[in-house]
């Protein structure tokens, strides 16, 4: 297919456009790298061996929007364009109601105007809230605790809506777990322009010396060490899903929505463990307050991916942590 990919120079895009490129798939990327950097889509293209059209631009900017809509008869659009800090969504709501809803409108929009009807959306499993039980199935009540996760439930339900009007648009809802690690080659991974608040970044933050310690948030719930559970997915594992949904998107009509995760939830302590272990460098850590809104355990149910999508992730904890230290090193070598 011939796709458009919003935010296609970020983490989760970048390792994207990678499995997209595999899959003999051509796109065009449209970003406005207020959380990413051109090089790595130069970094994308130094993996794949192909050249990435990319367009510099904001959702926001319907003439910009307008003016790439003009240019190519597009199959489908992966929308990963988004703010994704949940902090900062409690300090800026107005921003992230905005930069995320009306990007969202926007996209649709153009893609009414031009006809365009299959679209991937970038959703999180953010939208679960608190879950009564887990693992959690596509089928769970969703909410949010934060303008961030509310922008994600917000932006399915307009999905939804505009899916019921019109019977040939065609959407899957991804819902992602916890993304961590990087691309085996080193060369794109977790970037953030701002300070990571992340679990992952900041465990490579503090192994780098970046950080003098990490604060483990807690260690007094109710897990077999006292610390929160999540369902860790590597960045690759996740990307390939997105190729197995555009597959999808081609033999379906109306929404379908998607976990991706591994099924198998992981604690703090055990991921800093992980990491020590995996790559040999000392991860100096200290207990600390809990962390408001932080939920103790969640972990993905992935029968239906597995069934309907054909979705497996691969790769282990071992190798997300050995992968996003790589990813540091590499990086910091060669700025
Ligand atoms: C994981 C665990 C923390 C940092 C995020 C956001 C959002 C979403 C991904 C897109 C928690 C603990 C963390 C630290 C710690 N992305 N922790 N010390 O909480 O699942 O939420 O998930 O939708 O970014 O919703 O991920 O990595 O922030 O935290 O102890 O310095 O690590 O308490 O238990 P989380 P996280």
């Amino acid at each position: 297919m011939n796709l458009l990919v919003t935010g296609g120079a970020g983490y989760i895009g970048t390792h994207t456009l990678v499995e997209l490129t595999k899959a003999g798939h051509t796109f065009t990327v449209i970003d406005n790298f207020y959380n990413s950097k051109p090089q790595a889509l130069k970094n994308v293209e130094q993996i794949t061996g192909k050249p990435v059209r990319f367009f510099e631009g904001d959702l926001l900017d319907r003439e910009f929007l307008a003016s790439v809509f003009d240019l190519d008869k597009f199959d489908g659009v992966i929308h990963f364009a988004a703010f994704k800090a949940v902090g900062e969504s409690v300090a800026k709501p107005i921003e992230y109601y905005n930069n995320n809803l009306t990007g969202t409108l926007n996209l649709l929009a153009e893609m009414k105007r031009c006809g365009v009807e299959n679209l991937v959306y970038s959703s999180s499993a953010t939208v679960y809230g608190e879950p009564e039980t887990v693992p959690v199935t596509e089928n769970f009540p969703t909410s949010a605790t934060n303008p961030y996760g509310w922008t994600k439930w917000m932006s399915e339900q307009i999905l939804q809506d505009v899916a019921k009007a019109d019977p040939d648009f065609s959407v899957i809802l991804l819902r992602y777990f916890n993304p961590v690690g990087a691309h085996e080659s080193g060369l794109i991974g977790e970037d953030p322009n701002d300070i990571p608040n992340n679990l992952m970044p900041r465990i490579v933050s503090v192994a780098a010396g970046k950080i003098d310690h990490l604060d483990v948030f807690g260690n007094d719930y109710d897990t077999e060490d006292g610390t929160c559970l999540r369902d860790y997915i590597h960045v690759c594992d996740l990307a390939w899903g997105h190729c197995l949904a555009i597959e999808k998107l081609q033999h379906m009509k109306g929404v379908e929505i998607f976990n991706l995760g591994t099924g198998r939830g992981t604690s703090v302590n055990e991921l800093i463990e992980g990491f020590e272990r995996v790559n040999g460098v000392p991860v100096p850590h200290k207990v600390s307050e809990r962390r408001p809104g932080d939920v103790p355990v969640v972990y993905a149910d992935v029968e239906k991916s597995r069934r309907e999508l054909g979705f497996e992730a691969k790769h282990t904890v071992d190798e997300m942590c050995r992968d996003a230290w790589k990813y540091y090193k590499n990086h910091t070598e060669n700025n």
